[in-house]
């Protein structure tokens, strides 16, 4: 390697990408449980073995036993070597390397020529939008129009605003070009008259670009400078072969990494709220165009989180939205949802001109609902409440939605509510919802169980898959065919903790004379003492490009995909020790000689009492000893 990308480049690369986008490219993956599953690009397979851990960015086959990080998918896949993966990750992250890491690698061929000039033609025509906001007095009302509504340069640049000027600049320029007829035709960029005569579709109005999940721009929508009665406020682009409203959120392209980091999205009605809230520091925001959430859209974000804050208008009809978006979303999506309603009946870009950063901030912070204080606080509003009629309507309302939360701490929380501010009897409410909960299973057992489980066929279902995918086959580095044995086992669990939890490590590596029975765990552990050397804190992604050795990658990373509670004890640790040093674990040999000493008793053997009690001390003082090694 003649020049080495610095170990920070490498980090920047890997924590821009997720692992699921990267991988999307290649294998179509479902969501199953915690993990992404598809089929195995790496061998034939039928049913998904394939499985993409996003929380931890890595993948792993449960059936061929590859596994690792994003470079390691991309370079087994397509023989690379580390460099080139890094610059093909960072290529579809849209990081730019220096040139001296890029120079040896080709660009891809795009795959469909009409694609990619299509792609080229709307990069040019956003070029040529933006320049004319931005540079020109053309632009200049507009430009003004943005600012007044309070987007610096730096905002318009980022969102690579522009603004299509009354008299028609677009047309001629692709004609001096001399772009191809039919491409312009089928951008739909132009409206075409009968005679085939094309003119600007965006006229006099300030252009947003839209942009697939990989940043590229699809299509515009543009937002008229001045309200006119005949005019629609905001014009889309038709759809094209790159453009597919439906799946197609503003923003998705820059709030993933914020999603990532915030483990959670901000669905906002309006591109300017995107904008507003991304100006005052939250980056975590998307938009849907102007239409409520399809299913595909609900797909992108539950790849990338399992959160979700509807942030609406606050006004009437924005709160009828959020209703809709929450029932929506609980029936079709597997997102914890939340509810942020700005003050005042304000939209967020109102609200954030209103007032300062910090109050528009603090709203995302405290303002959090669940959705059930969402609803019944929206439920209050077509009733009048000092009426006893309304009061039972609303009370109704209520624990119908109460009777839906599966938490009964969250049920008494609301229920305290409204005995406080009905001044009701708990029991009673209690014993209302009881009755709701039990009307509800009844009918739910008439429904059958198919139904009750999904609700809509709008999210496409993951294929049937069991719960736990088949570990015990094909999974083990020494042991390809059948069940684990218990020592491997043990080994398994200890290798992972020692990795992930430094204090076990400590204490493990201070007992003389450890080592793994199985190869491959022990040459796991000497590069992770190699590594302790250089690196303070496990991480997995760059544990992973340490160890270069691709069969121990797959280990790991099949370590990572165990189902393992997340804490561990000095006794579990005390315990895989034992098993791993070749004894059985002391409490069940303690136990085992207990047993045959109350045996020996009842029969009277006083030899055999002698022997087992001896034995036991022994066992006791191993047992002392072992401890104070665990602790
Ligand atoms: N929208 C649309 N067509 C319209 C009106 C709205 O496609 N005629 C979509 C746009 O995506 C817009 C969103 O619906 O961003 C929300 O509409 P609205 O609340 O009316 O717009 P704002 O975001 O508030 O826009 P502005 O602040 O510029 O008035
Ligand atoms: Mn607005």
């Amino acid at each position: 390697m003649a020049n080495r990308i610095p170990e920070e480049k490498v980090e920047e690369v890997r924590s821009a990408v997720n692992i699921a986008d990267f991988v999307g490219q290649y294998v179509q993956l479902k969501k199953a449980g915690k993990n992404l599953f598809g089929l195995c690009p790496f061998h034939e397979e039928r049913t998904p073995s394939f499985s993409v851990n996003e929380q931890k960015q890595i993948f792993h086959c449960f059936s061929c036993g590859r596994g690792g990080n994003v470079f390691s998918f991309v370079m087994e896949l397509e023989n690379l070597s580390f460099p080139e993966a890094i610059v093909k990750v960072a290529d579809f992250g849209h990081i730019d390397l220096p040139a001296t890491y890029t120079a040896q690698t080709q660009p891809a061929a795009p795959k469909d020529q009409q694609q990619a000039d299509l792609l080229k033609l709307y990069a040019d025509s956003a070029k040529m939008y933006q320049h004319i906001l931005v540079n020109t007095e053309l632009g200049e009302p507009a430009l003004k129009y943005l600012h007044d509504r309070g987007l610096d340069d730096e905002t318009i640049e980022t969102f690579g605003i522009g603004y299509a000027p009354a008299n028609q600049l677009l047309l001629d320029f692709f004609k001096e070009h001399q772009t191809d007829y039919q491409l312009l035709r089928q951008s739909g960029l132009f409206i075409e008259n009968q005679a085939g005569d094309l003119r600007d579709r965006f006229v006099d109005r300030v252009l947003f670009p839209i942009k697939d999940a990989s940043g590229r721009v699809i299509a515009f929508s543009g937002r008229i400078l001045t309200k006119s009665p005949d005019e629609p406020k905001y014009l889309n682009s038709p759809e094209t072969k790159l453009f597919n409203k439906r799946s197609v959120l503003f923003n998705f392209d820059l709030a993933r990494g914020a999603v990532r980091q915030d483990k959670s999205v901000i669905l906002f009605e309006g591109f300017m709220d995107v904008i507003a809230a991304y100006r005052a520091g939250i980056q975590n925001g998307v938009a849907s165009m102007g239409t409520s959430l399809t299913d595909e859209q609900i797909y992108m974000l539950e790849r990338i989180t399992d959160t979700l804050y509807v942030c609406y208008d606050s006004d009437m009809p924005g709160q009828k939205a959020t209703d809709r978006a929450l029932k929506l979303l609980d029936g079709n999506s597997r997102l914890n949802l939340g509810v942020i309603q700005m003050p005042d009946g304000m939209d967020p870009d109102e609200y954030l001109r209103a007032t300062d950063k910090e109050k528009f901030v603090q709203v995302f912070e405290d303002g959090k609902q669940t959705p059930t204080a969402f609803e019944m606080q929206y439920l209050k509003h077509d009733l009048n409440l000092q009426n006893t009629q309304d009061q039972l309507t609303y009370l109704e309302a209520v624990l119908q939605q109460l009777s839906k939360l599966s938490s009964s701490v969250e049920q008494d929380l609301y229920l305290n509510q409204l005995v406080s501010e009905f001044n009701l009897d708990k029991d009673d409410l209690k014993q209302q919802l009881r009755s709701l909960i039990g009307q509800q299973a009844v009918q739910r057992s008439h429904r059958g169980p198919s139904q009750s489980q999904s609700t809509s066929s709008m999210v496409p279902p993951p294929e049937p898959m069991p719960d736990e995918p088949p570990m015990a086959q094909g999974e083990g580095p020494t042991n390809n065919n059948g069940p684990l044995s218990r020592v491997e086992k043990a080994e398994r669990l200890l290798l992972y903790r020692l990795l992930n939890d430094h204090d076990v490590w400590l204490r493990v590596m201070a007992i003389a004379g450890f080592h793994f029975v199985h190869d491959p765990y022990q040459q796991v552990l000497v590069f992770a003492e190699a590594y302790f050397k250089t690196h303070n804190q496990f991480e997995l992604g760059s544990f992973t490009d340490f160890m270069t050795d691709s069969s121990l990658q797959h280990v790991v990373t099949s370590l990572e995909f165990m189902d393992v509670a997340s804490e561990s004890s000095k006794e579990e640790i005390a315990d895989l020790v034992n098993v791993i040093m070749n004894q059985q674990p002391l409490v069940e040999q303690i136990q085992g000689k207990k047993a045959e000493l109350t045996a020996a008793k009842q029969i009277g053997n006083h030899d055999l009492v002698q022997q087992l009690t001896l034995a036991l001390i022994e066992l006791y003082r191993q047992q002392q000893q072992v401890q104070q090694a665990g602790n």
